[in-house]
Formats: C-alpha cells, sequence, structure tokens
C-alpha cells in the first residue's frame, strides 16, 4: 500500500458530499457509487485508495496509519480522542453539539443531583458535565435513538447531535445547552503527514479552494 494513499470516508451522511470531494478534485470515484459490498476501492491513475467505514472507525484506521488521511465528522474526532492531525475545517454536515431535554429541564438540569445524561457520545457528555462544569452525573451509554430516553424514563438529559431539530421536535425535547458546534473534518495520519507530505498538501490546497468556492 505504501505507494498509495489510503483515504477513509466515514459511511452514513457524510460520505456523499466526501465522495464528491474527491471527485472534484478529479478522483476516479466511481466503484463507490456503485452499490457493491466492495470495502476497497482505488483509482490506479491517482495511486489512491478509499475505504468506507463506519464514522467511529474512521479515526482508528488513520491513527494507525491503515489509512493516510479520513474525513469524518468533528463529533466523532471529539468522541474517539485519537492520536492524530486535525487539519482542516471542511465546513460541511454542519450541526450542534447539544444537551438535550424536555423544556421544563431547561432550568433545572445544571447542578441536579443524581442527573441521568444519555449519549451515544459518552466521553463528549462526561467531559462536559465533569470536567467543563464540575457537575457528576451518570453517563447512560446508548447507540442510537438516543432522543427516547427521556420519554421511557431512561434519563433525564440527552447528549446529541441536532442538524435540523426535527428529530427533537417530533419527540417533544428541545435543546437546553449548546456544547459546540460540528462538522466534516480532514484528519491526517502524523507519520503519513511527514512521509506523503507533498501528495497531501495538494489535496488540503485543492480541498481549501474547494471550500471557498463553496462548490461542495
Ligand atoms: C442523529 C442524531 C439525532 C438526529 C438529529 O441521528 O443522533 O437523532 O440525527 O438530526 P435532526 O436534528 O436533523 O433531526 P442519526 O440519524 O445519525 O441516527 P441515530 O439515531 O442512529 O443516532
Amino acid at each position: 500500500m505504501e505507494n498509495y494513499l489510503t483515504v477513509a470516508l466515514a459511511k452514513g451522511r457524510l460520505a456523499e458530499t466526501a465522495i464528491g470531494l474527491f471527485e472534484k478534485m478529479g478522483y476516479d470515484c466511481s466503484q463507490m457509487r456503485e452499490k457493491s459490498r466492495k470495502l476497497i476501492f482505488t483509482d490506479e491513475a491517482k495511486k489512491a485508495k478509499f475505504i468506507l467505514v463506519k464514522a467511529s472507525d474512521v479515526p482508528v484506521y488513520v491513527e494507525y496509519g491503515a489509512a493516510d488521511i479520513g474525513i469524518v465528522g468533528r463529533d466523532t474526532i471529539l468522541q474517539e480522542g485519537r492520536n492524530l492531525y486535525e487539519t482542516l475545517d471542511l465546513g460541511f454536515g454542519k450541526c450542534k453539539m447539544a444537551v438535550c431535554g424536555p423544556a421544563d429541564m431547561k432550568d433545572k438540569f445544571s447542578g441536579m443531583a443524581n442527573l441521568r445524561v444519555a449519549s451515544k457520545y459518552t466521553n463528549i457528555a462526561r467531559e462536559y458535565f465533569h470536567i467543563g462544569k464540575g457537575q457528576t452525573v451518570e453517563i447512560i451509554p446508548l447507540s442510537g435513538s438516543v432522543e427516547l430516553a427521556p420519554l421511557v424514563g431512561l434519563s433525564e438529559v440527552i447528549v446529541d447531535i441536532v442538524e435540523s431539530g426535527k428529530t427533537l421536535k417530533e419527540n417533544g425535547l428541545e435543546v437546553l445547552e449548546v456544547i459546540c458546534d460540528l462538522s466534516a473534518w480532514l484528519v491526517v495520519n502524523r507519520v503519513s503527514m511527514k512521509m506523503k507530505r507533498e501528495t497531501i498538501m495538494e489535496i488540503v490546497t485543492n480541498m481549501k479552494e474547494l471550500i471557498k468556492g463553496e462548490c461542495l
């Protein structure tokens, strides 16, 4: 794989725009667009390999150098806490990480004893409450449909991604406090940044141009 640049892309919401970004830079991503069970796609002309993996695995592949670069949401970067370069904010997939819950929790949840917080983003939630607020809370890990937790009494609040706010609204919940802004980022393996610097910096420059031109 040494002569190839390996790119890890997060499956899901960011995939379409991320693939489009590489296509605009002249990469052949046609194999990736075909609905197949293939996991690795090669552009021989550009000497690039693409892997489409679960979002939370992108930082793992990049930290270990199995992928040189990756595109993944900042939510995943913060949650995974991996040792890699967060090189470029790509500006798409914008959303927020927030504490959400029923409206009557707004004035209550801060400082509340025994607050239960359900989240997929357990590390972000823990850091926000324990370190940021100095509040001891119980973090309840979930892997999806987190909005359900306050509805069935599993937790008082949740820490989750809010994009359009539709999921919250349809479940009678609201944003109680915004934790941070999120978007897709280009992440780079620390060794690859040295060994494949020229190729990677060319990609960074091209991506910056595309973002500036807002042709994403
Ligand atoms: C995410 C997030 C919210 C929803 C927010 O879930 O966890 O549930 O999107 O989007 P909205 O503000 O536009 O409604 P996702 O769809 O990724 O699936 P999940 O429930 O499995 O986490």
